[in-house]
C-alpha cells in the first residue's frame, strides 16, 4: 500500500513501552508525550498481523527500552509469526542475558545504542554507569547470531563527535556495523536546550566517507547511505532532509496503541488499541491503518 505521496509502506515500528532503565539527554521518546497503558503481546502481534497483511512486513520493536518488559520474548515470538523480519532497538543494558533467547524467539537482528566508548561520557549521556554491560550485550548479540548487529551512535558536538574513527574500529573488531545518527528534534525545539548546544552537522563526515569509500550503497528506507570504507558505516540524517522524508516507508505505533504517521509530528495520531479492546474486527482495524497511512505528510519538504 502507498500513501498519498507515493511512499510504499513497507515498515512498521512499534514501541512496546515508554519505560527505560536509562535517561539519555537527547531521548526523543519516539515522539510520545504522555503514554497510557501498554499493549499485551497478543495485542501487539495482532497489529503486526494487520500491518503485515497491508505490506508492512519489516517490523521494528522499540521503546523506551523494550527489554525491560518481562514478556519481551513472548512479544517477539508472537510477532515473528506474522512479520517477514523482526528487529529490535535496545540500549543493550539487559542484552547479556537475553540475546540467545531473543534469537530463539525469532528475532533476526538488533540495533544497540552506543554513543561512546568512554565510561565517563557514557554516564554523562545516559545517566547510568553501564558501558561495560552494553559492550558485553553487543558481544552476546553477535555470538547469538543476531545479524547484523548495528550500533546506533547519535553524534553530538563536543560530546562524542571526536570518537567516530574509534567507533568504526570498535564496530569492525566486535563484528558489528556502525550507524551514525544525526541528533534530531521537532521544529519547535530546534532553538532550545540540548539541540542547539549539541547538534553536529554530519555533512563533513559524510563528505570524507564519500571520498574514501570503496563502495556506496543507498538503502530504500530514507535513502540512507551505506559507505564501505571498507568497514560498513550507515549515515542517518533526518533533519531538514527532504530526501529522507520522501523515502520514509514507515508507520509507527505508540506504546499505548496509537498509529503515528511521523516521528517528528505530534499531530494526527489514531487510537487503534481502544477500538481493538472494544471488539472491532480486523478489517475495521485495518481501516484505521488506511486512514493513518493516507494522512501521512513528509515532515521536511
Ligand atoms: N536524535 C537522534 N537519535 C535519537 N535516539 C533517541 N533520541 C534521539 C534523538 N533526539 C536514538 C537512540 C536509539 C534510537 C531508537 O534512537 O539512540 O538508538
Ligand atoms: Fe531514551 Fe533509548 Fe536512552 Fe532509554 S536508552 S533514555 S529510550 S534513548
Amino acid at each position: 500500500m502507498k500513501d498519498s505521496y507515493g511512499r510504499e509502506m513497507t515498515n512498521l515500528r512499534i514501541s512496546i513501552t515508554q519505560r527505560c532503565n536509562l535517561r539519555c539527554l537527547y531521548c526523543h521518546r519516539e515522539g510520545e508525550a504522555s503514554p497510557g497503558e501498554e499493549m499485551t503481546p497478543e495485542e501487539i502481534s495482532r497489529l503486526v498481523a494487520i500491518g503485515s497483511s497491508m505490506g508492512m512486513k519489516k517490523l521494528k520493536i522499540t521503546g523506551g527500552e523494550p527489554l525491560v518488559r518481562d514478556d519481551i520474548l513472548e512479544v517477539i515470538r508472537l510477532s515473528a509469526k506474522y512479520a517477514g523480519e523482526v528487529s529490535l532497538t535496545t540500549n543493550g543494558v539487559l542484552l547479556p542475558d537475553l540475546s540467545s533467547g531473543l534469537k530463539e524467539a525469532g528475532l533476526r537482528r538488533v540495533n544497540v545504542s552506543l554513543d561512546t566508548l568512554d565510561p565517563d561520557t557514557y554516564r554523562t549521556i545516559s545517566g547510568v554507569d553501564a558501558l561495560e554491560r552494553v559492550i558485553e550485550g553487543i558481544r552476546s548479540a553477535v555470538s547469538a547470531g543476531l545479524s547484523p548487529v548495528k550500533l546506533n551512535m547519535v553524534v553530538m558536538k563536543d560530546v562524542n563527535s571526536s570518537e567516530i574513527d574509534r567507533m568504526i574500529e570498535f564496530s569492525r573488531d566486535v563484528g558489528a556495523v556502525l550507524q551514525l545518527i544525526e541528533l534530531e528534534a521537532p521544529r519547535e525545539r530546534i532553538n532550545d536546550g540540548y539541540y542547539a548546544k549539541y547538534h553536529y552537522d554530519l555533512d563533513g563526515v559524510e563528505g570524507s566517507f564519500a571520498s574514501r569509500a570503496v563502495k556506496i550503497v543507498p538503502r530504500d528506507l530514507h535513502r540512507r547511505m551505506k559507505y564501505f570504507l571498507p568497514e560498513e558505516v550507515e549515515v542517518v540524517r533526518p533533519m531538514h532532509n527532504t530526501v529522507f522524508c520522501a523515502n520514509c516507508h514507515r508507520l509507527r505505533i505508540t506504546s499505548d496503541g496509537r498509529l503515528k504517521p511521523c516521528l517528528l509530528n505530534a499531530a494526527g495520531m489514531i487510537d487503534v488499541l481502544g477500538p481493538m479492546r472494544s471488539g472491532k474486527s480486523d478489517s475495521q482495524l485495518a481501516g484505521l491503518f488506511h486512514r493513518a497511512v493516507e494522512s501521512r505528510e513528509p515532515y521536511w519538504r
